[in-house]
């Protein structure tokens, strides 16, 4: 059975690629949402995003500003966190700005909502925790800490390899596999997801931590060159350049779209058995990056614009990880439903519509100097 509706939902980073969508369906479903976010320049460059929906109150401020904070939570009965610097690659280097809003924001946020009545806290965790993901050995035995060592020539394979040196086979990735933090990204995302279970359940919350796979849609920020692979190539495409993949392109993901993991949001929140537990979110299905850039020149009417590979990886890069949905579709009733081929189209028109400026170069660029691309 389901719960009464709570009426009053706090979504902290609420004006973002992922919180816009949840913020819709939940006013949708009836919820009466706030949304605390200070607009970072990164993701807004300082501008309230247009499709905000205006039925939402927002509070611009900042997750780690207690009065902002104690205004955001008055009379709200659940929270959605989301509010994150978001982006492996810059949180390398970045690092006291991503363990200062991700996890003192987090550290505030919890502080303040001790002693108010406030029934469950849904947070939004990360793949990322995993590091590599699940893998086997052609012989069938199961490896949870697949590690890549330096390639020893060119030609070598980019993927983590068995004692005998070949490569292990990659599997679905479900939530009891250990976590391997392999950036500060990842370590700032599962300290958010412990600081949620532990101090809900001391508090008498109910915790909830889903852990998004690579989320892909409308609204993603065009601009940031830091986060969201699909959004990063459509910047390319949009200004006539290529897509740049890293290693060989061969990679696998997971790609969920946005609208699917908003409905998994609003089970997170309404459903009695998601209490003090942790779920995958991701679409059951694993594509390659390379397929994914040749897919989304072909959706923007650019197959010319095929992905460059540089054959090179990003420190604390993974080489593969994509989503066993198993847990969420039996506790959450959670399936994805969104069609990959549709998704990639209507994003493809949504880009058309877009002015995008291109920063990847600058991004690498910025990675090659700290001596973190290999
Ligand atoms: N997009 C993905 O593929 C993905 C995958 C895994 C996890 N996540 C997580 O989902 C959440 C939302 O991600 P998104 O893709 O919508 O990113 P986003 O950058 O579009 O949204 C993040 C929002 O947080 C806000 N924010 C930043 N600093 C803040 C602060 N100090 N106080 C309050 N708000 C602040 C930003 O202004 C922005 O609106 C994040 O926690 C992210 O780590 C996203």
């Amino acid at each position: 059975m389901e719960v009464a509706r709570v009426e009053t939902v706090l979504i902290t980073g609420g004006a973002g690629f992922i919180g816009r969508h949840v913020t819709q369906l939940l006013l949708d479903n009836g919820y009466t949402v706030r949304i605390l976010d200070p607009l970072i320049e990164q993701v807004h460059q300082g501008q309230r995003p247009a499709d905000l929906p205006p039925a939402a109150e927002l509070i611009v401020g900042d997750v780690r500003d207690r009065s902002a904070l104690s205004r955001g939570l008055e009379k709200v009965d659940a929270v959605i966190h989301l509010a994150a610097e978001v982006g492996v690659g810059q949180s390398m280097y970045a690092v006291e700005r991503y363990v200062s809003v991700n996890d003192l924001g987090t550290a505030a946020l919890f502080e303040e909502m001790v002693g108010r009545n406030i029934r469950r806290v849904v947070v939004a965790s990360s793949m990322s925790i995993y590091g590599e993901g699940l893998y086997r050995t052609e012989g069938g035995d199961i490896v949870e800490n697949a590690v890549r060592r330096p390639r020893a020539c060119d030609d070598a394979s980019w993927d983590p390899l068995d004692e005998q040196g070949l490569p292990l086979i990659p599997m679905p990735t479900p939530e009891w596999k250990r976590p391997s933090l392999a950036s500060v990204y990842a370590l700032t995302k599962y300290v958010q997801e412990q600081l949620t279970l532990t101090l809900s359940a001391a508090y008498g919350m109910e915790g909830v931590a889903l852990r998004l796979f690579n989320v892909y849609g409308p609204g993603q920020a065009l601009s940031n060159p830091y986060t969201g692979v699909l959004a990063i190539f459509a910047s390319r495409l949009l200004n006539g350049q290529r897509p740049i993949v890293f290693e060989d392109g061969r990679q696998r993901r997971d790609f969920v779209h946005v609208s699917d993991v908003a409905r998994a949001f609003l089970a997170a929140l309404e459903k009695p058995s998601a209490a003090g537990q942790v779920f995958n979110v991701g679409s059951g299905e694993d594509r390659s990056i390379l397929e994914i850039g040749n897919s989304l020149a072909e959706a923007m009417g650019r197959p010319e614009l095929s992905p460059e590979t540089v054959g090179k990886a990003r420190i604390g890069d993974i080489r593969h990880c994509f989503c066993d949905v198993t847990k969420a579709r039996e506790v959450l009733g959670f399936k994805a439903s969104k069609d990959f081929g549709q998704g990639l189209s209507e994003l493809a028109r949504w880009v058309a519509r877009q002015t995008a400026h291109d920063r990847v170069e600058q991004a690498r660029r910025e990675l090659e100097q700290r001596g973190l691309v290999a």
